[in-house]
């Protein structure tokens, strides 16, 4: 139990760490929150113009997830996983030391479904990247990749992981009730573009 807790734990705060915002400050971009959806993501840091900065965002966000679930596998077992997984996502949407004012979880749930089970993670990027080739909307694809996950697990041979995925989809939605909201009304801002 006390192994669990710590992988939990870890998870936690390592998912709490807000890479946008650092990077952002590091490469002088400003203040992420002011700017376009003061999401601190990836996909907002792209806004600012500096694909460099957005892709270390990236590949830091979804590595603290990969993290979390590779140090708990060694620490504790795969028993620890998916809460570590778990953890690190709500760390990421609900870091204390933003006030629990974080994230959307993107980054992080795709870094996490790497580690935890790389042929599903592989499948969840390639869902994100072929919406996002098709429509240029990273709101868009994180929803469908989000969504698909599930039916992922189960199609290859992970139904121990369907629930846990299921939870993790229902809270990106959560978080992007205001993207659904653009979406719907077709307002969303489409990567690369001038709104973008
Ligand atoms: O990963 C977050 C993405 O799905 C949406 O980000 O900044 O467009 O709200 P943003």
């Amino acid at each position: 139990a006390l192994t669990l807790l710590m992988a939990g734990g870890l998870g936690y705060l390592l998912g709490s760490v807000p890479f946008g915002i650092v990077i952002a400050r590091l490469f002088g971009l400003g203040d992420l929150r002011q700017i376009g959806s003061g999401n601190i993501g990836a996909t907002n840091v792209l806004r600012t113009g500096n694909k460099l900065a957005a892709l270390l965002t990236l590949v830091l966000d979804s590595g603290k997830g990969a993290a979390a679930v590779l140090i708990a596998r060694a620490l504790a077992g795969e028993d620890a996983v998916q809460l570590a997984g778990f953890a690190a996502f709500l760390g990421h949407c609900f870091p204390v030391w933003l006030g629990f004012r974080g994230g959307k979880g993107v980054a992080t749930f795709l870094g996490t479904l790497l580690a935890f089970y790389f042929p599903a993670g592989l499948a969840a990027c390639a869902t994100w990247l072929v919406m996002a080739l098709v429509f240029r909307i990273s709101s868009l694809s994180a929803l469908t990749a989000a969504a698909a996950m599930p039916v992922w697990l189960w199609a290859l041979d992970r139904p121990q992981a369907v629930l846990w995925a299921l939870a993790l989809a229902v809270l990106i939605f959560i978080r992007h009730a205001a993207n659904i909201r653009r979406l719907l009304k077709g307002e969303e801002p489409r990567i690369g573009g001038k709104k973008g």
